[in-house]
């Protein structure tokens, strides 16, 4: 099947190998040589010299993990939202008590650091920070690093939701001040769904022994604890990390940089593929993602059925829209193990199915 989803992705071979390994003790040495070599390559691709902590969850347990280990009930948090994953991390740090400030942009458009500079400006008592650097959701990229630089010369915390880009596209975690980093591993991982990766600065360590918001089998403390000696302090997803270690060795292999130029390769061809079948691209052009690409259903045509026909008949899986673009957005995975005859096999079978159905629509009624 060639899944263009953003996530699960696909998995290259030394991958599904590592993850047929048997278990291990996940307290004996086995496990702890595992983390800790997982561990020193994460952090070389998170840029970060800052703790990593892995937890067994998916994305979404990375994002609760940032908020309750960093807030307190009351707090004002300016949360960044363009998209469908932006609201999620406000509404977890809505739940669980924060006071949030809501700074938005219309659904494939991106904030400008102005905005934020402006906002922050406005309301001195924001403590911190949510952005999502790439919203999946509508295949469009925030400027992180610019937004980074105006959050930490006004000395707030900045908590990243990272999960579809760090990985791909460049994030440095440190050289730009990002305070937690949350990435999860179906993602630019090329591993399983299973883990979540979080990086926690100095500061973001600071603002945890501040924070009071309930937490338990999130708590960036026990985890670290654990981690010292070469575990978790609850039981692992283990088959999920002998994926990731063969994965981000693959990654470190290859090089970083040449990740990052892959990706953006791909998201190009993408971008010019689907331009040249009439198809109106969602997000800015200025800031499209070089992880997912989101596009219009086109006009006459159900998105359903061009996901249905692209499945059953050339085995391409594509993504739907999300939120109030669910039926009407089609979206395109290009993160991970993923190179230009990957997508365009999947663009080739679309270009297929879309002048079929265009063809269809055109044709005058049979008579009867
Ligand atoms: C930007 C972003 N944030 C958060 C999530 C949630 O991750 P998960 O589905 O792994 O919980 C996703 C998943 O697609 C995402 O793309």
């Amino acid at each position: 099947m060639n899944l263009r989803t953003p996530g699960p992705t696909p998995l290259p071979e030394e991958v599904k190998r590592a993850l047929a390994q048997d278990m291990v003790n996940h307290r004996g040495p086995e496990m702890a040589a595992l983390m800790r070599e997982t561990t020193a390559i994460l952090k070389d691709l998170f840029f970060t010299q800052n703790d990593l902590l892995l937890f067994t969850s998916s994305g979404t347990g990375g994002l609760e993990a940032a908020v309750v280990n960093t807030l307190s009930p009351g707090d004002r948090v300016l949360s960044i939202s363009i998209g469908y994953f932006g609201h999620r991390f406000r509404t977890i740090a809505k739940n669980f008590g924060a006071d949030v400030s809501p700074l938005d942009a219309d659904w494939g458009k991106a904030v400008e650091p102005e905005q934020v500079r402006a906002a922050l400006e406005a309301d001195p008592r924001i403590k911190a920070v949510m952005v999502t650097q790439n919203e999946t959701s509508t295949g469009t990229t925030n400027p992180l690093q610019s937004i980074a630089k105006v959050v930490k010369d006004a000395g707030k915390l900045l908590l990243v939701d990272g999960v579809s880009s760090i990985g791909s596209i460049p994030l440095e975690t440190d050289a730009w001040g990002c305070d937690v980093v949350v990435t999860a591993s179906q993602k630019s991982w090329m591993t399983p769904p299973g883990l979540a990766m979080v990086s926690v600065s100095p500061t973001a360590w600071e603002a945890y022994r501040q924070a009071r918001m309930p937490r338990y089998y999130w708590d960036f403390d026990e985890a670290k604890k654990y981690a010292d000696k070469g575990t978790t302090p609850w039981t692992p997803g283990l088959s999920t990390l002998y994926a990731l270690n063969a994965a981000v060795k693959l990654m470190q292999a290859e090089g970083m940089q040449h990740v990052f130029a892959r990706h953006k390769r791909v998201a190009d061809y993408t971008r010019g593929r689907l331009k040249s079948m009439d198809l109106k691209l969602f997000a800015d052009e200025r800031y499209a993602s070089d992880t997912v690409t989101a596009f219009v259903s086109p006009e006459g045509v159900e998105q359903k059925r061009i996901l249905r026909r692209l499945k059953e008949e050339h085995d391409v899986v594509l993504a739907g829209g999300q939120g109030k673009y669910e039926d009407s957005m089609l979206r395109v995975g290009h993160m991970g193990f993923v190179d230009v005859p990957d997508v365009k096999a999947a663009l080739d079978a679309l270009e297929q199915v879309l002048s079929e159905e265009r063809a269809a629509k055109a044709a005058p009624p049979v008579p009867r």
